[in-house]
């Protein structure tokens, strides 16, 4: 019902259209519902001979069955001028609050059900507005212009119908809660089945590593056999609904013709009983109708609960109610006792860690995998905030700083690069709309990718494909840079990527960042220490906490972590690269 409430809402906007469609909407069913008297008219009239009067009822008869066809194109019309931006923009609005949602909701989510909720939601939206205002509204506008007539023929077979009416509302209720019960468990099905084929698609990739597409469809098959059951009960329920509806409305229907029958010669005409059974039967079919409509609504409801519900979910990470901002951002950034854990986790991921990162310094975080790197990074960017302690950027806590404000003063170049479906240029674009072609040029051009992107054949209008699955780890990695420096931000945070890359991607990619640190502080996540033996601090983080920090000849002398972790990867080096541990520099 809340669901409900907020479909209104939604539709308040358009009062005025909506008066004026359902007003064209009660004009066609009274020219459909009322033949049924005009039949009657003619009947009675060819009984007296009066054919003058026959032929205004034949004119009546015509028009009311060419306007009411005509009239419903028009309310049809009407209905889908309100329907169309009205769905469109609930649709946005859904879309935009799922984008602004978390970074944790969208860990969570799981994308083919959410694209299922969404595409039904869509549909429930659509179905509610011509169940509601098409049909269910037309059956009882029929049900007043028929009980009209009817009254003026015979109280005691309109309170038939009435009695009839009611009486099939109440069977209609209970068929379609069975209805809907197995509806739910089909959809919890399908939803499943759903999930299974957007992972495997998402996982293709690793599937075709192992060969596993047996295993697979094997899965699948294993979701499809309750899928099977579900369905049967649910349809199973539709039968239900066909034998017990046409039943009751079968026998109602024969009790009222016969109380007309009976009173044929006593002060019915045969035009009153040709009227009444019209009518009628006219009314049979409203029966089904309102059952499908009503189920319509009630599963549409469903589903919109689903739907509407997406905007019912609250931020963690909230805007400040007054934001600032700074005046001259320069990039200094300090952590002070930053603690966290992720939800639902009782371990602290990090604990106690304060660091001071001046303005342009470069700064090297490095340790273990696990360690805590990214997650310190996701809090600067606050998509999510510390359990504990304070970040500050130029001095402010970030907290005072609206998310859009900080995260345009940093750009990332994160571990896994994910692109768009779409051209070189678009993603490379995407943090700088209104970037020009030189600048876009340019950032390529310190990034070490435009000499890359002009050797295509088809150079910025290259599609990279899903996810840019058609690009290389290292060519994904410099189009990142690319992206993140046409932002021009004041800290550049490079996460990379645990891959190793060839020497040459390598060294493409260290011309890049260095090309990329002047000006601004530059934050590295490094696994190839190569990569920041310049750097001015390096930070070591063992289990969530600093373990030491320095320079890179501080460190080694200190004989710590870091020197351990170098000399393993300079070993790592030796037997890759039959290169000598002297040649690498370790003193
Ligand atoms: N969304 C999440 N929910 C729960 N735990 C998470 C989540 N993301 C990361 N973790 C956990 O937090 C810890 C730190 O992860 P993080 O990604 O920060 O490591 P890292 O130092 O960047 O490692 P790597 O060098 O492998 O990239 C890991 O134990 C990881 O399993
Ligand atoms: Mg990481």
């Amino acid at each position: 019902m809340k669901s409900l409430r907020r479909f209104y809402q939604f539709l308040g906007k358009y009062k005025w259209q909506m008066l004026l469609f359902l007003s064209i909407s009660t004009v066609t069913v009274v020219l459909e519902t009322v033949r049924p008297y005009w039949l009657k008219g003619i009947l009675d009239n060819v009984q007296t001979n009066n054919f003058s009067i026959v032929f205004i009822y034949l004119i009546l008869f015509g028009v009311s069955t060419i306007g009411a066809n005509l009239v419903s194109a028009l309310s049809y019309y009407f209905g889908d001028k309100i329907m169309i931006p009205f769905s469109r923009e609930i649709r946005e609005t859904v879309f935009q609050k799922i984008m602004e949602l978390d970074f944790a909701y969208h860990v969570d989510k799981n994308t083919g059900s959410l694209i299922s909720a969404f595409r039904r939601g869509d549909s429930a939206v659509y179905s509610i507005f011509h169940s509601i205002h098409h049909e269910l509204y037309q059956v009882f506008i029929a049900l007043i212009v028929t009980l009209f007539f009817l009254f003026r023929a015979s109280s005691d077979i309109a309170i038939s119908l009435l009695v009839l009416f009611v009486f099939n509302i109440f069977l209609i209720w209970w068929l379609i809660k069975i209805n809907l019960k197995y509806r739910s468990a089909f959809n919890d099905s399908e939803d499943k089945i759903s999930g299974i084929i957007t992972d495997s698609l998402i996982n293709y990739e690793t599937v075709k590593f192992f060969a596993a597409e047996r295993k697979e469809r094997h899965r699948l098959s294993t979701s499809f056999d309750i899928w099977s059951d579900k369905f049967w009960d649910f349809a199973n329920s539709f039968r239900l609904m066909d034998i017990s509806i046409g039943t009751s409305s079968g026998i109602g229907m024969l009790f009222i013709l016969w109380l007309a029958i009976k009173k044929v010669n006593h002060g019915f005409t045969l035009g009153d009983l040709v009227m009444v059974s019209g009518f009628i039967t006219g009314f049979y079919y409203q029966f089904f109708n309102l059952f499908f409509r009503i189920r319509d609504i009630a599963k549409s409801i469903t589903d919109l609960d689903k739907y509407f519900g997406i905007l019912e979910n609250d931020t963690q990470v909230k805007d400040p109610q007054n934001p600032q901002t700074i005046k001259n951002p320069t990039g200094a950034l300090a952590f002070k006792k930053i603690a966290f854990a992720y939800a639902g986790s009782r371990d602290r991921v990090l604990d106690d860690i304060n660091l001071n990162i001046e303005s342009g310094q470069q700064v090297a975080f490095v340790g273990r995998s696990g360690a805590g790197k990214t997650t310190l990074i996701k809090l600067l960017l606050r998509f999510y905030d510390p359990s504990a302690g304070l970040i500050l950027f130029d001095g402010v806590d970030i907290r005072q700083l609206t998310k859009s404000y900080l995260r345009s003063l940093m750009a990332v170049v994160p571990q896994e690069p994910i692109m768009f479906n779409n051209t070189i240029k678009f993603n490379l674009s995407y943090g700088k709309e209104k970037a020009t072609f030189s600048e876009i040029k340019k950032a390529a051009a310190d990034a070490n990718i435009l000499s890359f992107i002009e050797s295509l054949p088809k150079k910025w209008k290259t599609e990279v494909g899903e996810r840019g699955i058609k690009l290389s780890g290292g060519q994904k990695q410099r189009l990142a840079i690319a992206r993140a420096l046409l932002t021009n931000p004041k800290v550049l945070i490079f996460d990379e990527a645990t891959s190793n890359l060839d020497s040459e991607s390598e060294r493409q990619i260290q011309s890049a960042l260095s090309a990329a640190s002047k000006n601004r502080t530059v934050i590295i996540i490094a696994h190839r220490f190569s990569t920041i033996r310049k750097a001015n601090k390096i930070v070591v983080l063992s289990n969530g906490t600093i373990a030491e920090i320095g320079k890179h000849r501080d460190l080694i002398k200190k004989g710590g972590l870091y020197k351990m972790l170098w000399t393993l990867q300079a070993k790592g080096k030796l037997v890759s690269n039959n290169e000598s541990l002297v040649n690498t520099d370790i003193k």
